[in-house]
């Protein structure tokens, strides 16, 4: 690695989180960590910065944004709230979870976050370094998963800096992100509260909230409402075999719980204990490591379809697909 791309990425603390804060003033992009995954952030209310998220990312342009608060009547100017939106908000913020909900007119949040939609993704990030630096900037940061468009969502800051290479000029490295999966998304703007992706929150914990539809109309679609169930969005550069018991000499072995399969070459085992939260945490870094190894594919043990389980599956189902 040349030392130009080793010198972008900074170990967070009040120095450097100051310097990130300054960079973001500037119009410029800063990956962060965040509980979930790390985002790619520019300054929500700058639209030349946000369109640098486009540019690095090599993101379809029809694909919005998620942009972070760093407070419930932060985000109320900018966004209206329905009374569900407010409970889920109340609940689980700062969080894993992230609330479509139609934009205010009186927002100065760049329209290049909606993407053409009326509606804004909104989150308040629960890590202490995200939440720093939103302070310290002032502003709302639209931030994405910082990855190239289509690749594994970063839960490092070496995968950012190896997935956006020279894209990215500021790295905050706080380490591994703790959750690992991205925000689950739940769409307030519709009659019925929709989930739209699976995510670090479970099903079953926003359901003890309210009732939730389920997406299902985004699947296959040229334009999903959330673009992130495009079929080819979480795929590692390895060929990948899912809810498989059964693998080839040169594989390499993504195990869940005691299903390792007996096997003798790459293993790697996203929780022996079978903790679905640990796995999650663990998911996209394996195949990161994976698709680093030298093997001839990934087989991934089966995964229990419940919890946790659902996002991790439709990750693995997404990554398989778009082989
Ligand atoms: O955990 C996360 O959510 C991370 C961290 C950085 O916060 N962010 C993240 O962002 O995963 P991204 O851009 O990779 O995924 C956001 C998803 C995309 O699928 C996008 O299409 C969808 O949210 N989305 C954003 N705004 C939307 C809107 N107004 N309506 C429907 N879907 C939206
Ligand atoms: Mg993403």
């Amino acid at each position: 690695m040349s030392d130009s791309l080793q010198n972008v990425v900074h170990i967070a603390s009040n120095r450097t989180i100051e310097n990130a804060a300054r960079w973001l003033r500037k119009g410029e992009l800063v990956a962060f960590p965040t509980e979930t995954v790390y985002g790619l952030g520019a300054d929500a209310s700058n639209d030349l910065a946000v369109a640098k998220i486009y540019e690095a990312k090599g993101r379809p342009n029809f694909n919005p944004l998620i942009v972070h608060f760093s407070s419930l009547q932060d985000t109320a100017q900018h966004v209206e709230f329905s009374e569900t939106a407010r409970l889920l908000a109340k609940r689980f913020w700062p969080g894993p979870l992230t609330l479509v909900l139609p934009l205010k007119t009186s927002s100065n949040i760049s329209k290049l976050c909606c993407a053409g939609l009326p509606t804004l993704a909104v989150r308040i990030p629960c890590g202490e370094i995200a939440q720093s630096l939103l302070k310290r900037l002032g502003q709302p940061i639209a931030a994405p998963s910082a990855n190239r468009s289509g690749q594994l969502s970063p839960t490092s800051a070496m995968h950012v800096r190896d997935s956006l290479r020279e894209n990215i000029q500021f790295i905050l490295d706080g380490g591994a992100a703790t959750v690992g999966l991205e925000s689950s998304i739940v769409d307030c703007s519709r009659d019925k509260p929709t989930l739209l992706r699976e995510g670090g929150l479970s099903r079953e914990e926003i359901e003890k909230v309210v009732a939730l539809d389920i997406a299902t109309d985004a699947i296959d679609q040229e334009a999903p409402s959330s673009p992130g169930q495009l079929l080819r969005h979480y795929a590692p550069e390895k060929p990948i075999r899912i809810n498989s018991l059964s693998n080839l000499p040169g594989s390499g072995v993504i195990a869940f719980s005691n299903q390792d399969l007996g096997h003798s070459g790459e293993l790697l085992n996203l929780s022996p204990t079978g903790d679905l939260v640990e796995a999650a945490s663990n998911l996209f870094a394996y195949l990161h490591e994976m698709d680093r190894r030298t093997i001839s594919e990934i087989v991934v043990v089966p995964i229990p379809e419940v919890g946790l389980g659902r996002a991790i599956n439709d990750r693995l189902r997404r990554a398989a697909e778009a082989k």
